[in-house]
């Protein structure tokens, strides 16, 4: 039995996974709807040993070095791109996160916007809703096919190859451009009519999807984004869709994030946007729960975690 340790917990989690840590540790959860403010997170770091975060919550340097205490952290998320990996690995924090519960849910929401993009969805209810639907058109909301479509996968992970697995059962031709698989992205973007993102936020694919990969794709193309916002220059999307480059873009996920009412890009003619929802099923953010404090109890525990995003670091001592 070990001792009991301090958590925070960034957030109420879905389903009952934070009872398993409360009846370990001493376990804070920040009641409110929004993140813990910088300050707050900050004044709590010099006590804790464990830190349960969401992707909204900068897991920086400055954090990590005010949190001497620290030894586990665990992101409620299969991305880490908000935790500094190489501060944390320098002090042997083991940072956890929570792959493959998430993948098939993220696969199904990918198809969701590109059906829903291409099939005018969103227009298509709100010219319902707004009583302008008087008779059956030969010529009202046509869109394009997914069927029959070349969709591109940028990214070839675990959620890349659901999506693939997905768009070849709609009758999709797939082409993929990964790190170490593939066609080359260029190639990727002049050939696809859906263009579907699936890789992590990092340096290199920070700002990937810019004006000159716009150019390359097809006007008729369409751009999907459910991996991180930053990946794709929210400025040149827009000047895109504006000038008609490209068809339209679906995203769960922007840059900012999360999107202002009165951002420039909700201007942009052919977008569906939706609020970061691609894990969002009941079972989904339950079992990212349940991974997530599996995580943290190991690492508090001075065991490997389960799943970890900087590989085995040498975990302090209890
Ligand atoms: C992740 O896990 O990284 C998703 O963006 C949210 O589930």
């Amino acid at each position: 039995m070990h001792a009991r340790q301090r958590v925070f917990v960034t957030r109420r989690l879905p389903g009952d996974a934070l009872e398993r840590l409360r009846a370990e540790h001493e376990v804070e959860v920040w009641p409110e709807r929004l993140p813990p403010p910088r300050e707050e997170l900050l004044r709590r770091a010099p006590d804790l040993d464990g830190l349960l975060s969401l992707l909204t919550d900068p897991v920086d340097a400055e954090l990590i070095a005010a949190a001497p205490r620290l030894r586990a952290i665990s992101n409620y998320a299969v991305g880490t791109d908000n935790v500094d990996l190489e501060a944390a690995s320098a002090r042997g924090i083991p940072v956890g996160n929570t792959p493959g519960v998430l993948t098939e849910s993220t696969a199904d929401l990918a198809l969701a916007l590109m059906l829903g993009i291409a099939r005018r969805l969103a227009e298509g209810e709100a010219f319902v809703r707004a009583g302008e639907w008087r008779t059956w058109e030969p010529g009202l909301m046509l869109g394009r096919d997914l069927h029959g479509a070349t969709v591109g996968i940028v990214g070839f992970g675990r959620i890349g190859q659901a999506v693939a697995r997905r768009a070849e059962g709609f009758g999709c031709r797939v082409v993929q451009s990964s790190r170490s698989s593939g066609v080359a992205l260029e190639e990727l973007l002049e050939q696809s009519d859906f263009v579907t993102l699936h890789c992590p936020l990092t340096r290199e694919t920070q700002g990937l999807i810019g004006r000159e990969a716009l150019a390359r794709m097809k006007p008729t193309a369409y751009l999907v984004n459910t991996a991180r916002g930053p990946v794709v220059d929210s400025a040149a999307l827009g000047e895109a869709l504006a000038a008609g480059e490209i068809a339209g873009a679906a995203l769960d996920v922007t840059d900012p994030e999360p999107l202002p009412g009165d951002h420039p890009l909700l201007a942009a003619p052919n977008l569906l946007v939706v609020p970061h929802v691609a894990s969002a099923t009941h079972a989904t953010r339950e079992r990212m729960a349940a991974i997530a404090v599996d995580n943290l109890l190991a690492g508090l525990a001075g065991e490997p975690m389960p799943f970890s995003a900087n590989g085995p670091v040498s975990p302090q001592a209890p």
